[in-house]
């Protein structure tokens, strides 16, 4: 079963909360959250306020929180986002000299721990940090915006690492974040993908229309 998570940060922060219950009713089963501070990446997006704005919706409706940190220092800011209602946080590794403290403390908050990786950071730095971890994510973009094109070579960072996980037994989601749409979901959940992240290609133009055509495009692929 491949998850949907609907990246607000495409959406129409006029009408938040609508057009994010319109994505989770069309069949998305996350929420992504993009949190960027214009130091690590070069925009500056949304804080735990606005994933304290989206809990009583995700309760409602028992989706999932996806908070995807974009910040330097990350450590400062995690018991924030975590009482904010944070069901998952995924840090960088490129942010984090101590990531087996950090995804420790992410855990002992009482939340679920990701580490995410920069479309050019090697797949190795991931390798004694996996049995620690929840999630791991590829960046199939270099982070800081929404809307930009998916980087072809991807995919076969999403087999490669579905081989990683596979050769130590782990059962850690693993998610693809930047330019998923309905056209490359089907090949990205073949390659081994199990959690997808889509902004644009949820929130530009009719939002069921949209879930559903990815929706069909990765169940055709399984
Ligand atoms: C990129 C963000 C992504 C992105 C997804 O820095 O982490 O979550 O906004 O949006 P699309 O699907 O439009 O690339
Ligand atoms: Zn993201």
């Amino acid at each position: 079963m491949t998850i949907l998570s609907a990246s607000v940060l495409a959406a129409d922060f006029a009408h938040l909360e609508d057009q994010t219950r319109a994505a989770l009713e069309a069949g998305a089963e996350w929420i992504h959250i993009d949190v960027m501070d214009g130091h690590f990446v070069p925009n500056i997006t949304m804080g735990s306020i606005v994933v304290k704005a989206l809990k009583p919706l995700a309760e409602e409706v028992g989706a999932v929180l996806d908070v995807h940190l974009m910040i330097e220092n990350p450590d400062d800011y995690l018991e924030g986002f975590v009482s904010a209602g944070a069901d998952i946080v995924s840090v960088h590794v490129e942010t984090c000299p101590h990531l087996h403290r950090t995804i420790h403390q992410i855990k002992s908050l009482g939340a679920r721990a990701g580490v995410t990786l920069n479309p050019a950071t090697p797949l190795a730095s991931l390798e004694d940090i996996l049995p620690h971890t929840d999630l791991v994510m590829i960046m199939s973009v270099n982070p800081g915006f929404a809307g930009q094109s998916f980087i072809p070579g991807s995919i076969n960072r999403v087999r490669r690492l579905r081989d990683m996980l596979d050769a130590v037994g782990s059962n850690a989601w693993l998610e693809i974040d930047g330019g998923v749409d309905a056209v490359n979901a089907g090949e990205i959940a073949a390659a081994g993908a199990n959690v997808l992240v889509s902004g644009s290609a949820i929130f530009r133009g009719d939002i069921a229309a949209n879930v559903d055509a990815l929706r069909r495009a990765v169940t055709v692929a399984a």
